[in-house]
């Protein structure tokens, strides 16, 4: 732009360019003039004096740079800028927008300060740049914006094994993911419970982790997550597929790994080599827990999260075994599915007689259980319910009967040379078996009965006999025997 600097006359109507004008101007050959002066972007109509002839010529100021760049929203693949203009011909300004990143055609904007980017790639870092200009062809300074697009979110989230207090939890990351964070909560959205909230972060893409949570079983001090990451290899976004976790079951030189625990069916699994895989540890049992996983870029901008919801498996009472019972008292044992904590559970030992007639309740720490004050000949339902905290496990149950009490006053009422007549009493029993030993000779024989005497008859005269009386109760069950012994006359 070599152009003469002319001297310049105002024109009447302008009176305000008065003192800018010593401050101007380049005037172009082709009348285009650059300002460096105030009011940019302004048209101005100004005279030029020649000397011999006048012309009469429109000129523009070059526009002010854009400022308070913004992105209103960004995403994965799109992001919006917005920005200011405060030159008051800013309303017909033109925009470019361009990528600097990337060899992409300029973006125009026409009449206003807001550009839709579209087709970036995830978590990749661009720069925009934002021209202003006018019609005409003159344009401003650019002014530019450094922007990182979010990161994809995570796909194929999944559990892939539940347990009692693990949980394997596994999902697929794009390319561009740097690592991803996982939050843990407790409880679902509608009951929040007063909260477990952990946050485990630095997960890379591909890594495999064993997240060991120290949950409070009731109301001990929270401590912070344990993550080690999988021993295989740390570097793991480094790793080829064929190394990846878990194995495709295909393959014969795979190492064997737990099945138990991945519980993974297909076998295209392994092929996907972004995969990331975390074993949470120390979870309750018979919890429901939120996971909500986020993308990170390298920035650690964060991509839009996913969520899965899990419960984990309830503990369970099992085995419940009467180890001893007599009419009125029982000594139950059981077990718990749950061999990291038995000691930790209390257990709630309902005692439910026949048509709820009795109901006795007893909570205990321990797998075993004394139960006394019952009824003699009477069906009993037991129910043993695991809690730990506030979680209820999966009750275990017997039914049973208690035998009916001894006889009373078991004796002899009437003595023969061949006979004998017993007699007793019970309250309990409607049926009786009485064992009758010949002393000596080691013979026996049983008599039942369902009256309270009896006449024992073919004995031999003379002789010692044994009589035991054993009360028949409900199912087969037995009182405790009495004896007496006599000889016949
Ligand atoms: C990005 O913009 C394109 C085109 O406007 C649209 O189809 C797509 O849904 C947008 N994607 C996101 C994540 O907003
Ligand atoms: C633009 O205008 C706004 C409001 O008129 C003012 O607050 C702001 O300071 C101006 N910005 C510049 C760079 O002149
Ligand atoms: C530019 O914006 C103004 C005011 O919003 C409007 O009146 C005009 O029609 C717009 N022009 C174009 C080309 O969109
Ligand atoms: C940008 O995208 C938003 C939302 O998708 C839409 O409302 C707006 O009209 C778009 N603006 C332009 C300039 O494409
Ligand atoms: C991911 O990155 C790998 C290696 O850089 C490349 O081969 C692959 O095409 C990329 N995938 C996508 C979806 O961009
Ligand atoms: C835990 O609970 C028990 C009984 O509910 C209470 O006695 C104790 O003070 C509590 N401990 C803490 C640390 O809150
Ligand atoms: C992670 O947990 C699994 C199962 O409990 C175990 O086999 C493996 O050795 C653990 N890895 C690390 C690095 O602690
Ligand atoms: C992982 O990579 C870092 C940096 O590249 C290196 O310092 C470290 O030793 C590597 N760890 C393993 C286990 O290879
Ligand atoms: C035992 O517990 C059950 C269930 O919680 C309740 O219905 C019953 O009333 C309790 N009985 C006694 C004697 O506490
Ligand atoms: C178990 O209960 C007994 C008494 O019922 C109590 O003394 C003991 O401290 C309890 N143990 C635990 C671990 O709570
Ligand atoms: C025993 O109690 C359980 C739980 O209360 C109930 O489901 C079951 O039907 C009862 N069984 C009998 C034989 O009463
Ligand atoms: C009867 O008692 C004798 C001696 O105690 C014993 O050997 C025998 O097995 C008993 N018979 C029955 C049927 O209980």
């Amino acid at each position: 732009m070599k152009s003469a600097a002319r001297e310049a006359r105002l024109p009447p109507r302008s009176p305000g360019l008065r003192w800018a004008l010593p401050l101007l101007l380049l005037l172009s050959r082709q009348g285009q003039m650059v300002c460096a002066g105030d009011s940019p972007g302004t048209n101005y109509r100004l005279s030029f004096s020649n000397g011999s002839s006048t012309c009469c010529q429109q000129v523009q100021t070059k526009p002010s740079p854009v400022f308070d760049i913004e992105a209103v929203s960004i995403s994965p693949t799109n992001v919006t800028l917005t920005w200011k203009n405060n030159d008051t011909a800013a309303s017909e300004y033109v925009y470019r927008v361009k990528n600097e990143m990337e060899q992409e055609p300029t973006i125009p904007v026409a009449n206003q300060t807001r550009c839709n980017i579209t087709g970036l790639s995830p978590a990749t870092s661009y720069t925009f740049s934002i021209t202003p200009g006018i019609g005409s062809g003159t344009w401003g300074d650019p002014r530019a914006i450094d922007i990182m697009t979010e990161p994809s979110p995570v796909s194929g989230l999944r559990v892939a094994f539940v347990g009692m207090r693990k949980v394997a939890v596994s999902w697929s990351n794009d390319n561009g993911t740097a690592s991803c964070r996982m939050l843990l909560e407790d409880g679902s959205r509608e009951e929040l419970t007063q909260g477990l909230a952990v946050n485990i972060s630095g997960l890379k893409p591909g890594g495999q982790y064993n997240v060991t949570l120290y949950l409070p079983e009731s109301n001990e001090t929270r401590r912070g997550p344990l993550v080690t990451e999988s021993g295989l290899d740390a570097n793991s976004t480094e790793r080829s597929p064929a190394e990846s976790w878990p194995q495709p079951r295909s393959s014969p030189t795979s190492p064997v790994h737990d099945e138990n625990l991945l519980g993974h069916a297909d076998p295209s699994f392994g092929r996907q080599s972004r995969d990331t895989d975390i074993l949470l540890v120390g979870l309750k049992p018979g919890t429901q827990y939120k996971a909500t996983v986020y993308s990170q870029a390298a920035d650690g901008t964060e991509g839009q999260p996913q969520a899965i919801e899990f419960r984990t498996n309830a503990s369970r009472v099992y085995d419940v075994t009467l180890v001893n019972i007599s009419a009125t008292s029982m000594t139950l044992t059981w077990k718990i599915s749950d061999n990291e904590s038995s000691s930790v559970y209390t257990y709630e030992v309902h005692v439910a007689g026949e048509d709820n007639s009795l109901c006795l309740n007893e909570t205990v720490n321990e797998t075993h259980a004394v139960i006394s004050g019952l009824s003699s000949s009477t069906f009993y339902n037991i129910t043993v319910h695991p809690f730990l905290g506030d979680a209820e496990g999966t009750p275990g149950f017997l039914q049973v009967y208690t035998p009916p009490g001894p006889v009373s006053d078991f004796q002899v009422t009437m003595v023969g040379t061949r006979e004998i007549g017993l007699a007793w009493s019970s309250n309990d029993s409607d049926s009786f078996k009485i064992n009758i030993t010949q002393d000596g000779a080691g013979k026996s024989w049983v008599k039942t009965t369902t009256n309270q005497s009896i006449v024992i008859d073919g004995l031999y005269p003379g002789t010692k006999y044994r009589f035991e009386i054993f009360p028949q109760g409900p199912n087969g069950t037995e009182g405790i025997s009495q004896t007496v012994y006599n000889r016949t006359g």
